[in-house]
């Protein structure tokens, strides 16, 4: 069985002061969840503040990006020595990244195997365009994207892999992914690659979550598929309202 996992990516969202009044919104509701892994992503800037008001809870910190290397001249960047002193996860390779900040497949790449060095379990997020989906090309695109981005990882290391389905056209749209589409790619085509890579026993192990525009209403559509283990939640996450029942959907 593969414990529910829901992680909020707050984004270029919160301001210290804003983040620590979010986190006492959100803390009561979220505590008396049981049955389900609760990940915060807040800005580098706020994860010491919320990685404080978690301490002695079961929610853990991710971050939201790192760079590969340990340290060195690399101005702006944090490395995830820096990451693994505050946070379990690290969410790698979203697709704004891929879209702004110009990631690839090889240097997300660089980034899972620097999460895997470090002891930090890396969120792999892959997902197709607009126009590769009206191509007909998500399957292609899906598995290029694992196929690169885990080249020579040995997963067995991690303990707790994430490969988060993110259709770049359902990232903060309101248009979500029909939950059957969901389970579908997550299930026929992600799961069944990295069976193909690793095996089918590690595969029926890695939890896969969906993301992109999940919202309290239709959290629990997501979660009722075989296939799909939790959510990567973006913009409902900054809200209390839309976050805590999503966490409880995953409960069932
Ligand atoms: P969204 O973002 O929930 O706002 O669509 C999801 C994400 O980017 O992880």
């Amino acid at each position: 069985m593969r414990r529910p996992f829901v992680a909020g990516n707050w984004k270029m969202f919160k301001t210290v002061a804003e983040a620590r009044a979010l986190m006492v919104e959100l803390l009561p509701g979220l505590m008396a969840i049981q049955g389900v892994e609760i990940v915060v992503c807040p800005p580098f800037t706020s994860i010491l503040p919320v990685a404080a008001a978690l301490e002695g809870t079961s929610i853990c910190v991710g971050a939201q990006n790192m760079h590969w290397e340990e340290s060195g001249a690399y101005t702006g960047e944090i490395s995830p020595t820096m990451i693994a002193e505050f946070c379990k996860y690290v969410i790698i390779g979203h697709s704004e990244r891929r879209a702004y900040f110009g990631e690839t497949n090889l240097t997300v790449n660089r980034k899972v195997r620097a999460a895997i060095t470090y002891g930090l379990n890396p969120i792999l997020c892959v997902g197709e365009t607009l126009s590769e989906n009206e191509a007909g090309l998500t399957q292609e695109i899906v598995i290029q994207q694992l196929k690169e981005g885990l080249d020579g990882i040995d997963f067995t290391s991690i303990a707790s892999p994430i490969i988060a389905y993110e259709p770049v056209w359902a990232i903060g749209t309101g248009r979500a992914a029909t939950s059957e589409d969901a389970n579908h790619v997550i299930g026929d085509i992600i799961r069944r690659e990295l069976g193909q890579i690793f095996g089918d026993n590690l595969a029926q192990e890695v939890r896969i979550l969906y993301g992109g525009s999940v919202k309290a209403t239709n959290a629990g559509e997501f979660f009722s598929q075989v296939d799909i283990d939790g959510a990567l939640v973006g913009g409902a996450s900054l809200k209390p309202f839309e976050f805590i029942p999503i966490v409880k959907a995953a409960v069932g």
